[in-house]
């Protein structure tokens, strides 16, 4: 079975985990000297987030140099020791790929830029306007137009900020250098990449405009402005990519292929596409049993059924974190431990395991350039990237001697790792215990997920074991305690209070719990 297939993957955004020079800004020797404790929560892999040259206009979404570590963030040399550290530790790392766009300070696009007769031009996509307006009406996906003007009447498209031109894909030696960017990842060790916005890169070759009016909304942005992403042609350029990373040992690409629909999601994955995708409906979904059950069975029918095997998405850099989405600590922490029972891989996004919620930034302190390109109207996604709170010492929480780049809510005075390890009680204790079952139970686990019950705000699901016991989970997004007839060994509870009486097992409200069902007598 393939590492990837189950691997619990820790997304670490590079900028907010660990500071080791005092300038308030997370770096690569920082995670270094700070693994150990994404060791022992049980994941089996680290994802980082762009930490290449980057002048940071889109949190290093826009990239300068794809093979090179920005110095806010350390060396090539400091990206091998971590690396290495993550090896003796027993975990593999994957590395974030840009494809879509680079930054506007990308050498490529400078020579572009600076010279309208230069090559390098064909690498991006710049038109002529239509009179004083833009070539088409396309939107970005960060608001305004999607296009800027170079010089004259001649635009450049890009469908996040203005500091992020997209790539041609239509033009040959783009695939050339993306594969030797690829090469330059692997050969280093890396265990493979997540690919951002992996159903862009091509466009409709004419560029033609949409129908309607674009969404606002990322999620349904491909919906409302189909000739923008998820062309016929995109899966090639996996396809290709498939063969080098086979071409490595056990190797691993996903991708954010940010649609809603699960079949053209399901498109990019199979054996000799993309090993898997992202899976977001989820982020979409309120917390209610029918809708959760609902969702899982689909992505597991669709996953499962292209050969591969789903992920499971609560929260990343890019959303409300799912304690305040999910309407609470309690909350979060059941509908974890419910993703946790099933098979594929949950991607968890650091500073969930702290049961974090959303922090709410004054508008000085806000970065994000969604927040900026609205003019202050669209809160943006900051409130999510706070960095990590270590210890319970303000102002810079075992994160930083200095001052942190974005500042701490209140939250981290008392979700901090230091404190929540001292309470068997914490979500970071909940976490750790969950994985260390998982992992225990994983390899006798059947994949197929029985669904035990489906009614009200209860769903309970049933995965058997090779040894004869089964797993039950069972899910109550009610407000009220429930009784539901299964009955065996709690083995992890997402709260206090679970119950077991003859007419089966009481689960509190906004709570999970994992059974042991034993086998058949004998
Ligand atoms: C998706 C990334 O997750 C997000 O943070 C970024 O802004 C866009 N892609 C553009 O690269």
């Amino acid at each position: 079975m393939s590492w990837w297939r189950d691997a619990v993957v820790y997304q670490v955004y590079v900028r907010s985990f660990a500071d080791s020079d005092g300038d308030g800004t997370g770096d690569l020797p920082g995670i270094t000297a700070h693994l150990e404790h994404v060791a022992d929560l049980g994941a089996d892999a680290v994802w980082l987030t762009p930490f290449y040259p980057s002048p940071m206009a889109d949190g290093g979404y826009d990239v300068a140099d794809q093979c090179d570590v920005d110095p806010l963030f350390g060396s090539l040399a400091d990206a091998d020791r971590l690396l290495a550290k993550a090896h003796e530790l027993g975990l593999r790392v994957l590395v974030d790929l840009v494809p879509n766009h680079t930054s506007d300070q990308h050498p490529w696009f400078r020579e572009a830029l600076a010279d309208p007769a230069s090559p390098m031009r064909e690498r991006y996509l710049f038109r002529t306007g239509r009179g004083e307006d833009p070539p088409n009406g396309w939107t970005s996906v960060f608001g305004g137009s999607a296009w800027t003007r170079a010089e004259g009447d001649e635009w450049y498209l890009h469908l996040f900020d203005t500091t992020q031109p997209d790539v041609d894909w239509r033009y040959p030696a783009v695939h050339a250098e993306w594969e030797r960017i690829l090469r330059f990842w692997l050969d280093r060790g890396v265990a493979g990449f997540r690919i951002d916005v992996a159903h862009g890169l091509y466009k409709q070759a004419e560029l033609a405009d949409h129908a309607g009016e674009p969404s606002d909304d990322p999620l349904f942005h491909a919906e409302s402005s189909p000739n923008a992403w998820d062309q016929p042609e995109v899966v090639e350029v996996y396809r290709r990519w498939r063969e080098i990373t086979d071409g490595y040992d056990e190797r691993v690409m996903v991708g954010e292929v940010f649609l809603a629909d699960l079949d053209r999601v399901a498109r990019f994955v199979g054996p000799d596409l993309l090993h898997q995708s992202f899976n977001f409906p989820l982020l979409a979904a309120p917390f209610d049993a029918r809708t959760w059950q609902g969702l899982i069975a689909a992505s597991l029918a669709t996953f499962e059924g292209h050969g591969t095997s789903p992920t499971w998405v609560l929260s990343n850099h890019d959303v409300v974190r799912h304690a305040t989405r999910l309407g609470g600590v309690a909350q979060a922490r059941a509908a974890t431990l419910t993703l946790f029972a099933l098979p594929g891989s949950p991607y968890l996004f650091q500073g969930e395991e702290l049961g974090l919620e959303q922090d709410t930034l004054p508008p000085q302190a806000r970065r994000d350039p969604i927040w900026l390109r609205s003019g202050g109207t669209v809160e943006g996604r900051d409130g999510c990237r706070t960095p990590l709170p270590w210890t319970a010492q303000v102002p810079g929480h075992g994160f930083t001697t200095g001052m942190p780049w974005l500042p701490y809510g209140e939250q981290a005075v008392t979700r901090n790792v230091a404190t929540e390890l001292a309470d068997p009680g914490s979500t970071l204790q909940l976490y750790r215990k969950a994985l260390r079952l998982r992992r225990e139970l994983q390899d006798g686990l059947a994949r197929e997920v029985e669904w035990l019950r489906v009614e009200g705000p209860v769903l309970a699901l049933r995965r058997r074991h090779v040894d004869g016991s089964a797993l039950v989970c069972i899910l109550n997004t009610g407000a009220r305690p429930t009784t539901v007839e299964v009955q065996g060994e709690v083995l992890v509870a997402s709260q206090a209070g679970v119950g077991s009486g003859a007419s089966g097992t009481v689960v509190p409200p906004a709570t999970a719990v994992w059974l042991c069902e034993a086998g058949p007598a004998l």
